[in-house]
């Protein structure tokens, strides 16, 4: 059980779902955008509990790694890679995505899925996907940024819902951290808040996932102090937060 003030991630890990915006039906796009097919080789930076790269293996076929920097995280992805059948595909190791422990060049494509968002120093994540990139690669990300300027109000809301503690960028931020990284041929796509695509969440799990959310939810909450001071906590955002917060996928290619 987390243990004994609970963070945002150590609470996914524990109930065993962690998530990016637009579900499934975003993770097909940016897969599509980075050209990945069953020989490519891929990194998974900041993977969670695992659901896209078990995604990649079974889809595809594809050779996967994925890191993440909570244990816990790389402990659920074991396991659901053992549960889906595809132990003998996909790796997962405990890695900082600002220091990956990986040889220049390694990689046909690198994906980050609301990962680089929380972290302080960007450029030096999406540089470091960069330098584990083949030549003729891909670096993939789906990351949260402003649609538009927002009030202080709906920038601290977020902040604190989210447990997002950098800046949240702009759509011209995060090119200019995909230039920076040397990355050619730039994609970006901009997403609205659209609860038909969020509802693709849930296709990232399985029933038996879900179920073991449910439960955990409600034993932690009858059993865990520090989990009912964190649901009780003041949680709600303004009505127009989505006027402002969207998300973007975007691809670059390694020249
Ligand atoms: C919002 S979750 C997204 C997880 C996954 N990509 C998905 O789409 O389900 C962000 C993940 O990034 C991981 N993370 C945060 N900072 C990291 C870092 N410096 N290096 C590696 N992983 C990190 C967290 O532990 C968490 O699992």
């Amino acid at each position: 059980m987390p243990d004994p003030e609970i963070s945002y991630f150590e609470l996914q890990a524990y109930v065993g779902t962690t998530k990016h915006m637009g579900g499934l039906e975003t993770t097909k796009e940016l897969i599509e955008l980075c050209h990945i097919n069953k020989g490519s080789y891929v990194l998974d930076v900041g993977c969670g509990v695992g659901a896209t790269a078990c995604y990649l293996a079974k889809r595809f076929g594809c050779r996967v790694i994925g890191v993440d920097i909570q244990e816990s995280m790389i402990a659920r992805s074991e396991e659901r890679a053992q549960k889906e059948g595809v132990e003998n595909l996909v790796e997962f190791k405990v890695a900082d995505a600002q220091n990956l422990p990986f040889e220049n060049a390694l990689f046909d494509a690198v994906l980050c899925e609301s990962v680089v968002t929380f972290i302080e120093d960007k450029q030096r994540v999406v540089s470091e996907c960069a330098r584990v990139t083949k030549s003729g690669g891909y670096v993939g990300l789906n990351e949260e940024l402003w649609l538009k300027t927002p009030p202080a109000q709906v920038v601290e809301r977020v902040r604190h819902i989210w447990s997002i503690k950098p800046n949240i960028l702009t759509l011209e931020g995060w090119v200019e951290l995909l230039e920076g990284a040397g990355l050619s041929n730039i994609v970006a796509r901009t997403y609205k808040f659209d609860a038909r695509r969020e509802s693709t969440q849930v296709k990232r799990y399985r029933f038996e996932d879900m179920w073991r959310m449910f439960y955990r939810t409600l034993f932690l909450y009858i059993k865990s102090p520090a989990f009912r001071r964190y649901m009780a906590a003041d949680r709600y955002l303004p009505k127009d937060t989505f006027e402002y917060l969207g998300y973007a996928i975007f691809a670059g290619r390694k020249p």
